[in-house]
């Protein structure tokens, strides 16, 4: 059959896209007359009880019908109603919209600019559930979150939304990773600049004890003080596979890690990360950096002035836009030089920047099959031509990986 090819392509683009936690909404339309009266199926991904599955509402002529689906069962079903009763699909994810469209036999895929490019929303249309739903737990009362009640505090409101998306995002991606077996022993994560530990608590307080993975987590943390609370209130709360350790996130031996974590670890701690996470192999990688410094005094040295001009110079004589610009800069070469290194990557607004202005997320992942050494050349040409344009002789991080 000659559309083959761009469905089984586009199957592979929604699974891969559900696995990554960036797939927003799947629009099936143009009916063709074995659809009867159904007119559209709008698919979306949601978690029930903490599963992740699909939500198919078929939309008919006089009602709508919502039946839910694991992803693979999903796919599959949307690949016998593609081409057979609808002659259209938009499969719209944070990093682009995939078209897939039949005349006759003949099917077309087609990439567009991302239409929607916040993180999908995992709940059903009712008030939001959160995924940190125990909040009698000691370890957020010690961290001054909630009282004994278990009621979150009035000045906890934004942190506590924070962990609690960062959970949900981290369950989709922690589930989508490899199952432990006897070689690769307990899943092994390292949160780089673990501070007072809020994110690191609660990331091995959800696999430990809501998806009941066997797990090891390490805080690596400069500052003593915040090392010995963090692991006071760990043995405090029989967290026995959580440990904190001081030092610098350069020096740590990352080896066997599984999962690299670092959350606002300010401005080149996150490249010590991302390098740390990339020699150790790590299965998947999340970073939401701050402080992007590094780039913005590249972009700001005396040789930038001889640059010849380009479409965005203009922007570049104002401070606002420099900064804004430099961190975008930062942290897209980031995505990129882990790209370069074999990683698929997405970078997206965590959180509301109501909440907080540093919400920008990079998640990275170690995609089944490596990538094509044309597709690499390609992705450091263009990491090249960013960096001559906006005169960066070196990103930090390619310094860290000898790339
Ligand atoms: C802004 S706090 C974030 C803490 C935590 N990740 C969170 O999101 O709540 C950054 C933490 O990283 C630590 N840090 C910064 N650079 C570091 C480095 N190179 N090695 C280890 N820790 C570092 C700081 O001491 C600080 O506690």
């Amino acid at each position: 059959m000659k559309h083959a090819m761009p469905l089984t392509d586009f199957l592979s683009e929604l699974s891969r896209a559900v696995e990554n936690g960036t797939f927003v909404k799947l629009l099936l339309s143009h009916p063709t007359s074995n659809a009867d009266d159904l007119k559209s199926v709008e698919i979306r991904p949601i978690l029930v009880k903490r599963d992740l599955k699909l939500s198919f509402t078929y939309h008919h002529k006089t009602r709508d019908i919502v039946k839910n689906s694991t992803p693979t069962e999903g796919a599959a079903l949307v690949g016998r109603m593609l081409g057979k009763s609808f002659t259209l699909a938009r499969l719209l994810m944070q990093e682009a919209d995939v078209h897939l469209s039949f005349q006759g036999q003949t099917a077309t895929l087609t990439r567009h600019p991302a239409t929607q490019t916040q993180a999908p929303s995992l709940t059903h249309d009712r008030p939001k559930n959160r995924t940190l739903t125990n909040t009698h737990q000691g370890y957020l009362q010690a961290l001054g979150l909630t009282d004994a009640q278990g009621h979150v505090l009035k000045t906890a409101q934004d942190k506590f939304r924070q962990i609690d998306k960062y959970i949900e995002i981290l369950d989709g991606l922690i589930r989508a990773l490899p199952a432990n077996t006897a070689e690769t022993g307990p899943l092994r994560i390292a949160d780089m600049g673990s501070g007072k530990g809020y994110l690191t608590f609660a990331l091995y307080d959800h696999i430990a004890n809501t998806l009941h993975r066997p797990v090891e987590v390490i805080g690596v943390e400069t500052r003593p003080d915040m090392v010995a609370l963090c692991n006071r209130i760990a043995q405090d709360n029989g967290m026995e596979n959580l440990h904190f350790v001081q030092g610098s996130i350069a020096d740590f031996d990352a080896s066997g890690t599984h999962v690299v974590i670092a959350l606002h670890a300010c401005d080149t701690a996150t490249d010590d990360a991302l390098a740390k996470a990339v020699r150790a192999n790590a299965a998947l990688i999340v970073v939401a950096p701050c402080c992007q410094k590094q780039i913005r005094r590249e972009m700001e040295a005396p040789h930038n002035t001889k640059l010849p001009p380009h479409a965005l110079t203009f922007f570049l004589k104002y401070g606002t836009y420099v900064e804004r610009m430099a961190e975008m800069l930062t942290d897209g070469l980031r995505a990129q030089i882990l790209e370069i290194c074999g990683y698929t990557t997405n970078v997206f607004a965590f959180v509301s920047d109501a909440h907080t202005p540093k919400n920008v997320m990079i998640v990275a992942t170690l995609p089944t099959r490596p990538k094509k050494p044309e597709d690499i050349a390609a992705l450091k040409a263009a990491l090249a031509t960013t960096k001559s344009q906006f005169g960066i002789s070196i990103h930090y991080l390619e310094t860290l990986l000898k790339l």
